[in-house]
C-alpha cells in the first residue's frame, strides 16, 4: 500500500498490493487527469503519456483554440460541466444567475496515514497502519467552489474508496444539481458490464452485455437502492471469466437514489461514474457550507471476476461492517414469518421456542404483527407499543420466557413507515411524505415518514428504545417495505425540496446510528421487502440484510450468487422455510435447502412444531453443520465454480479457509441430466503441492457429520484436473463436500 507524489512530473500513484492508480496534474491551469488503473507497476516512467497530451488538440496552454476539443477527450477524474467536456457530467449546478457551468482545477493535496469519517454517510475505515489518504483539492475559480477528491488505499485489499465533498466559498448560495462520487475515463478495451437487475422475490440478476457506444446506466428514483437495480456496475474484458482476464468492479456505499452508468464517446474512451442519482436532486449550500457526497468503492482484477469478489468481500468484512458480530458466529435464529405471518400469539410463539431450543436453534424472531392492532398489512405501522392482547402478559413475559428456554430473543421493525390507519397519523397527519394538494399513493397500505425532520426521528426512536429497553432483546430486525413517492417535504422550503430523498437517506441513516449508540451490542439485520435495500450503505450499519422474501433453494442459488458476487456470504441472510416454498409453490429436500442457506447467515423461517419427524430429526444436523463450518464460511476466500444460471443445471460454490487447509465445495444439482457424464468441477485456491483427504457431509440423522472417505487428491489434481461429482438421481439434489490438508 501507499501513495506518492511525483513533484517532478506532477503524477499521484495509488499501490495497493496487486494494482496501481496513478492521477496526473496537467497543464499550467491544472487538469487533474487519469492515466492508469490496472495491475501493479513499480516504475511508471512515462506513465503520463497515456492520456495522450502530446498528441493534438493538446493542452489548452499550448492550444487555446481547441480547447473545447481537449475538454472533450481528456481522461478527467472528476468532469465539469458546461464548457465544453460534453460527455455526461460528475457536477453541475445553478447559480443564482441561474447559470449551470462548472470546471474544477487543481490547487494542493495532501497525504496522510487514515482515513476520515464521512460526515453523516457509512463509509470504509481503518487505522492508520492500513489505509493511507490523498486529499486533491480543486477550485472553480468563477463560482469559488471547492471540490475536494478524496482517495484511499488499503494495505489488506485491492479495493480503492473515493469519495467528494464540496464547498462553497462564495457570499452567495449556490445550488448543486449533480454531484457524482467519482469519476473514471478509461479505454473501452472491447469491455463488457455487468449489472444487476430483478424485483420483489427475485432480486439483483446478473445481465452481462457488450458495452457498446452511449450511457449505460442502472439507477434508483425509489429512495432506496431497490429491488430492480444495483448500485454496483463492473466492466471487464469481453473474454473475462471466474478466474481470467481483467475486471473492474465499482460498488457505492449509499442505500438511497443512486445512478451507475458507464459512457463510451466518439473517441471509444469508457467513463464510468457513480453517485446520487440527479434527478430529482438540488442541494442548496449557502456560503461557507459543504455538501459531503457518498463513497464509491473502485477495484480492479487481473484474474477475473472472483478476484474482483474477494477483493470487495475483504474490503466489506473488514473495512466497511462495523458491528461487534462481524468476526463472530452469529446466533442460529427462528424467524416466525412464514410460519405465522399475523397470527400468532404469545403461546404460539413459546410453542415454537420450545421445539427450536429442543434443536439447537438459538434465538426467535419475532416478525410484523406484535404492535398496535396490527392484525394485518393494512394499519398499524408508527404505533410502536407492544399489542398485550396479543402477547398476554406483555413482552417481558414472553421475552424472558423465551430466554429460559435458553434462547435469546429479537424483533421486528418498520421504523421508516406510517400506515394512515394508526394513532401516530392521528395525531401527525403531516408526518407522511405528501405533496400538497396531491394525495400520496398507497403501497401496502402505508405511507413513508418524512425522516428528514428531527421531531419525526426522535419520536420514532424514543418508541423504538421503550420497548427494546423493556425486555432482553438481542437482535433487530429494521423492514421497509415500500418505496418513496410523492416527494415533498412539509417543512422543507421550496428551493429545498429537492433535498428530501436525500435527507430521507441521512436521516435513516441517522437513526440506525442512534440504535447503535444506545444498544451497542444488538445484532442488527437490515431488510426491504426482502433484498430491496441490500447495498453497500447498509453494511455499515448491520453485518447481515435479508437476502430476499423468495425462500426457495433454487431461486436463492440465483439471488445468493449475484448478492455474493460483491458482497461477503457472512452478509447474506439465508434461511431455511417450508415446502412447498411460498413464494414459488415448489418442493426441495429438507436437506438441499439447509446446504443453501449454510453459504448466508443460515436460521430457519418455519414453524417447526409442523415439520415432519423426518425433517424435524435433520434440524439438530444442519446446526451441527452451522457451527462445524460457519467460521469457514464466515471468513474464508468464496470461489464461484460453477453457475446453475450459465449452465441450467447445476450449481457449485467453494470456500476455502484463508490458510487454504480445508474447503467446502457445495453442489446443487438442479435438473437431473439423462445420459450424461458426471460433472467435473476445476476447484480453486488450494495449495498445489499439498494433499487433501476428501469427506462427504452427512445431515442424515444418526450419522457422523463428515463421512470420512479414503479418497486423497493433490491440490494441483483438484485445480487442475478437477474433481468429479457423480449424477443425482432426481431435481435439486445436493452435497457438501470437505477437503483438508493431510
Ligand atoms: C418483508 C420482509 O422481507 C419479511 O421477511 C417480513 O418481515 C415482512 N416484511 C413483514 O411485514
Amino acid at each position: 500500500m501507499g501513495i506518492k507524489y511525483f513533484e517532478k512530473e506532477r503524477f499521484f500513484k495509488l499501490d495497493t498490493p496487486n494494482t496501481s492508480y496513478v492521477i496526473a496534474i496537467v497543464s499550467s491551469e491544472g487538469f487533474v487527469g487519469h492515466a492508469y488503473y490496472g495491475e501493479r507497476i513499480e516504475d511508471v516512467t512515462g506513465i503520463a503519456e497515456l492520456m495522450r497530451v502530446h498528441e493534438a488538440p493538446f493542452t489548452p496552454d499550448t492550444n487555446a483554440r481547441d480547447r473545447l476539443s481537449f475538454l472533450d477527450c481528456f481522461p478527467t477524474e472528476y468532469a465539469g460541466h458546461g464548457v465544453g467536456d460534453y460527455r455526461e457530467s460528475s457536477i453541475r449546478v445553478k447559480t443564482v444567475g441561474g447559470h449551470s457551468a462548472v470546471q474544477p482545477y487543481y490547487v494542493s493535496h495532501v497525504i496522510y496515514k487514515g482515513k476520515k469519517k464521512l460526515e453523516g454517510l457509512p463509509a470504509t475505515w481503518g487505522s492508520e497502519e492500513d489505509v493511507e489518504t490523498l486529499e486533491i483539492t480543486c477550485v472553480d475559480p468563477v463560482l469559488d467552489l471547492q471540490i475536494v477528491l478524496e482517495y484511499s488505499v488499503f494495505a489488506d485489499t485491492d479495493s480503492i474508496a473515493r469519495n467528494v465533498r464540496v464547498t462553497n466559498r462564495d457570499v452567495q448560495p449556490i445550488f448543486l444539481e449533480k454531484v457524482m462520487s467519482g469519476c473514471l475515463d478509461m479505454d473501452n478495451e472491447n469491455f463488457d458490464m455487468i449489472t444487476l437487475h430483478g424485483s420483489w422475490a427475485r432480486e439483483r440478476r446478473m445481465q452481462r452485455n457488450p458495452l457498446g457506444k452511449g450511457v449505460h446506466s442502472v439507477s434508483s428514483l425509489r429512495g432506496e437502492s431497490g429491488h430492480q437495480e444495483h448500485p454496483f456496475i463492473a466492466l471487464l474484458e469481453h473474454t473475462a471469466t471466474q478466474n481470467r482476464g481483467q475486471v473492474y468492479g465499482f460498488s457505492l456505499v449509499y442505500s438511497g437514489n443512486f445512478v451507475a452508468m458507464a459512457q463510451v464517446n466518439q473517441f471509444d474512451s469508457a467513463r464510468v461514474m457513480m453517485g446520487i442519482n440527479p434527478e430529482d436532486f438540488s442541494w442548496k449550500l449557502e456560503s461557507g457550507e459543504t455538501f459531503q457526497a457518498p463513497e464509491m468503492i473502485m477495484t480492479y482484477s487481473a484474474v477475473g471476476i472472483g478476484g474482483m469478489t474477494r477483493s470487495l468481500h475483504e474490503l466489506y468484512r473488514k473495512h466497511l461492517i462495523r458491528s461487534p458480530y462481524r468476526n463472530k458466529k452469529r446466533p442460529i435464529l427462528i424467524n416466525n414469518w412464514e410460519a405465522t405471518y399475523f397470527d400468532f400469539n404469545e403461546t404460539k410463539l413459546l410453542e415454537i421456542a420450545k421445539e427450536a431450543s429442543q434443536m439447537g436453534i438459538e434465538m426467535l424472531v419475532m416478525d410484523d404483527g406484535w404492535f398496535g392492532n396490527r392484525c394485518d398489512d393494512n394499519r398499524a405501522l408508527g404505533d410502536w407499543e407492544v399489542n398485550e392482547d396479543k402477547l398476554k402478559g406483555g413482552l417481558k413475559k414472553l421475552v424472558d420466557g423465551v430466554n429460559a428456554l435458553g434462547m435469546e430473543f429479537g424483533i421486528w421493525f418498520e421504523p421508516e413507515m406510517i400506515s394512515p390507519e394508526s394513532n401516530l397519523y392521528k395525531e401527525h397527519p403531516d408526518w407522511a411524505i405528501a405533496i400538497p394538494g396531491r394525495t400520496p399513493g398507497l403501497a401496502r397500505n402505508q405511507l413513508v415518514l418524512d425522516i428528514s425532520r428531527k421531531e419525526v426521528r426522535d419520536c420514532i426512536i424514543d418508541k423504538m428504545f421503550k420497548v427494546l429497553h423493556s425486555a432482553n432483546i438481542k437482535y433487530v430486525k429494521w423492514d421497509m417495505n415500500r418505496p418513496l413517492s410523492d416527494i415533498g417535504g412539509a417543512c422543507l422550503p421550496a428551493d429545498r425540496q429537492g433535498e428530501l430523498y436525500h435527507r430521507f437517506t441521512l436521516g435513516m441513516y441517522e437513526m440506525q446510528e442512534r440504535l447503535l449508540a444506545e444498544f451497542p451490542d444488538l445484532l442488527l439485520e437490515n431488510c426491504s421487502g426482502g433484498g430491496a435495500r441490500f447495498d453497500a450503505g447498509m453494511l455499515y450499519y448491520s453485518p447481515q440484510i435479508w437476502c430476499s422474501d423468495d425462500t426457495d433453494a433454487v431461486e436463492r442459488l440465483a439471488i445468493q450468487e449475484s448478492t455474493a458476487m460483491i458482497y461477503p456470504l457472512s452478509a447474506m441472510g439465508a434461511h431455511v422455510s417450508v415446502c412447498p416454498n411460498h413464494t414459488v409453490g415448489r418442493n426441495t429436500p429438507f436437506a438441499t435447502r439447509g446446504n443453501v442457506a449454510l453459504a448466508g447467515t443460515f436460521g430457519y423461517e418455519l414453524d417447526v412444531t409442523k415439520l415432519s419427524d423426518e425433517d424435524k430429526a435433520m434440524v439438530p444436523r444442519q446446526v451441527a453443520m452451522y457451527h462445524r463450518f460457519n467460521d469457514l464460511v464466515r471468513e474464508g476466500d468464496y470461489y464461484r465454480i460453477d453457475s446453475y444460471q450459465e449452465n441450467h443445471y447445476y450449481d457449485c460454490t467453494q470456500v476455502v479457509s484463508k490458510d487454504k487447509s480445508e474447503c467446502i465445495v457445495t453442489y446443487v444439482q438442479v435438473l437431473a441430466k439423462p445420459s450424461s457424464h458426471s460433472h467435473k468441477v476445476r476447484l480453486e485456491g488450494l495449495k498445489a503441492d499439498k494433499q487433501y483427504a476428501l469427506s462427504i457431509v452427512s445431515v442424515k440423522p444418526g450419522e457422523e457429520l463428515l463421512q470420512k472417505t479414503d479418497r486423497i487428491f493433490s491440490g494441483a489434481t483438484l485445480m487442475k484436473g478437477g474433481f468429479v461429482i457423480p449424477n443425482a438421481w432426481g431435481d435439486f439434489q445436493s452435497t457438501i463436500y470437505y477437503f483438508e490438508e493431510i
